[in-house]
Formats: C-alpha cells, sequence, structure tokens
C-alpha cells in the first residue's frame, strides 16, 4: 500500500473550508495552523459578499498558507434609526462563494459570542475617525474600531486585508494596530468597481434601477476630479466644479466631497495639490448612502 504523503503547507481547497462559530473551535484550528508555522490571512466582512469582497479573500491566498474569511454585521457600527435590522444577509450563498475564493475557515461568530452578557469595553481612534464619514455617523469608527480589535485578537492573523473603498476605515485599522502594539500587518485591497466605474458595496442592493442609473455617475466625476488636480488645477475649483457636477449627474445632495491627504486625511489646502491624496466623496441616494475616493499624485 502506498503512503499518502500529506504537505501541511498545502493550500486547503475549497471543499475542505471549515466553519467555526464558537471561540474554542475558532482557536483550535488557529493554533494547529500556528504550531505548523503556517501564515494566516484575514478578510474581515459584514456577509452580502460581492466581487470586492471575494479579491480580498483571492489576495489573502495568494499571500498567506491559510485564509480567515468572518461574516458578522456588527450591531456597534449601527446607530439607531440606521440599516442593522435590514443589512442584506445571504450566509449560505457567503460560504459558497468564499469556499470557491479559497478560504480554508469562516469565522461566524453570534452576536453573544461577540458582546456577551457583561461585555463592557470600547475601543477609540481619536483624529482619524472625525471628519469624512466620521461627522455624519460619529458611533461608527468606534464600532468598527472595537469589532476590528477583537477579531484581530480572536484569529490573530500575519495579515488582514480591508478594502480601499473604506479608506478611512483602513486608516482607522492601521492608526489602532499601531498605537495598540498589535503583532499584525494592515493590507488594503484596490477597489472593485462595476462595468460603469460604481464602487461595489453590499448596500448597492438597495438602489432603485433609476437610482443605480444616477450612481454610476459618482465615480465619474471623482475620476475627472483627479485628473484636474494632476494637471495642477486649485483644489477649491476642482472641488466648487465637481459639487456641481454631482449636483448635475442627479444625486440630490452631497455628504461631503473633500480632498485629503492618503497619510492621514488632513485636508489638501488651497492651491495647486502638493502631496499625494484622495478625493472623498459621500452621497445619500433614496435609502441608500454611497462612498467612493479616487487617487491623485500631485503633478511633479
Ligand atoms: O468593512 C466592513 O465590512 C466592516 O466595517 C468590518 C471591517 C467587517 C467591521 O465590521
Amino acid at each position: 500500500m502506498t503512503k499518502q504523503i500529506i504537505d501541511p503547507t498545502a493550500p486547503e481547497t475549497g471543499d475542505s473550508m471549515k466553519t467555526a462559530q464558537t471561540l474554542a473551535d475558532l482557536r483550535a484550528t488557529i493554533d494547529a495552523w500556528r504550531r505548523q508555522g503556517l501564515t494566516v490571512g484575514f478578510v474581515p466582512t459584514m456577509g452580502a459578499l460581492h466581487e470586492g469582497h471575494f479579491s480580498l479573500v483571492r489576495q489573502s491566498a495568494e499571500t498567506a498558507d491559510r485564509t480567515v474569511v468572518s461574516i458578522f454585521v456588527n450591531p456597534k457600527q449601527f446607530a439607531p434609526g440606521e440599516d442593522l435590522a435590514t443589512y442584506p444577509r445571504n450566509e449560505a450563498r457567503d460560504l459558497a462563494m468564499i469556499a470557491e475564493a479559497s478560504c480554508n475557515l469562516a469565522w461566524l461568530p453570534t452576536p453573544e459570542v461577540m458582546y456577551p452578557p457583561g461585555y463592557q469595553t470600547s475601543v477609540s481612534v481619536s483624529d482619524v475617525s472625525q471628519g469624512l464619514c466620521g461627522a455624519s455617523r460619529p458611533h461608527f469608527f468606534g464600532g468598527v474600531a472595537t469589532v476590528v480589535c477583537k477579531l484581530l485578537n480572536q484569529v490573530r492573523p500575519t495579515h488582514a486585508i480591508f478594502g480601499e473603498k473604506d479608506f478611512q476605515q483602513l486608516l482607522v485599522i492601521r492608526r489602532m494596530v499601531r498605537d495598540l502594539d498589535m503583532d499584525v500587518k494592515i493590507l488594503g485591497g484596490p477597489i472593485v468597481r462595476e462595468p460603469d466605474g460604481l464602487a461595489m458595496s453590499s448596500r448597492n442592493a438597495y438602489l432603485s434601477a433609476e437610482e443605480r442609473r444616477i450612481a454610476g455617475n459618482l465615480n465619474r466625476v471623482i475620476a475627472e476630479m483627479a485628473t484636474q488636480l494632476e494637471v495642477g488645477v486649485a483644489t477649491e475649483d476642482v472641488i466648487s466644479s465637481g459639487r456641481k457636477a454631482i449636483i448635475d449627474a442627479g444625486f440630490p445632495s452631497i455628504d461631503y466631497l473633500d480632498i485629503r491627504h492618503v497619510e492621514d486625511l488632513s485636508r489638501a489646502p488651497a492651491g495647486r495639490l502638493l502631496a499625494e491624496a484622495r478625493v472623498f466623496v459621500a452621497v445619500q441616494l433614496g435609502r441608500t448612502r454611497l462612498i467612493d475616493n479616487w487617487p491623485a499624485a500631485p503633478k511633479p
């Protein structure tokens, strides 16, 4: 009889994806991998997954020996009156799709596992959480920092990957990891877009057909703004023409439209762009909040 040789560093196939719903199950798998010296990539999500998420899972599978994806709709990052109850959920499809994208372990904590009775701790990251999304959703980044801190402690990954569509969230998490001396590398994954350029988002499912048509213009406006910045048009002029273009495209109002430096989200001053920045936008379209951003480099 021939002996089967198992290479513990060989990536597990999609068929063998495990799921864990308790900390004990999660730890048993992670501990076994760590004993074997395997690297672990981690993609935290709230489910209702789309190609943007799958690209992060593939990015992890290409760079780590094992990949963990968490699916947890985190109540702490929704304010009363926001869409916690109606947030899209489709766990069966999500699990099939991440298995296909080479995820090895799906971490599926319940709210009771994440926040058991008596839970009291929260994490807050100050400056970088202010402004942009932090201005209109003041509860949001505290909820994100708290759950991501817990998820990173639970999974103990080598690196964790977050989409750049939520660029402020990425910087909040980087700051938290640095400030709390957490031993994990935080990576960004590029924004994945629909054919008309709309940034993929689980909440795009809320858009009516007419809203969906209008939504496709948002990325075009901020891409054009980035082009203007790169040819030397003053930041204040770029913002005022961008605001007009967004309203002309059919968006009823603008939550924010701003040009911020990529390192710390400080506002780019008036005049020509002098340091690497991004154009950041958020709009409300019916019941859907859309956010997007586009990179702009200063003219050499
Ligand atoms: O970006 C998300 O989906 C969530 O904010 C995150 C990072 C999974 C925390 O709940």
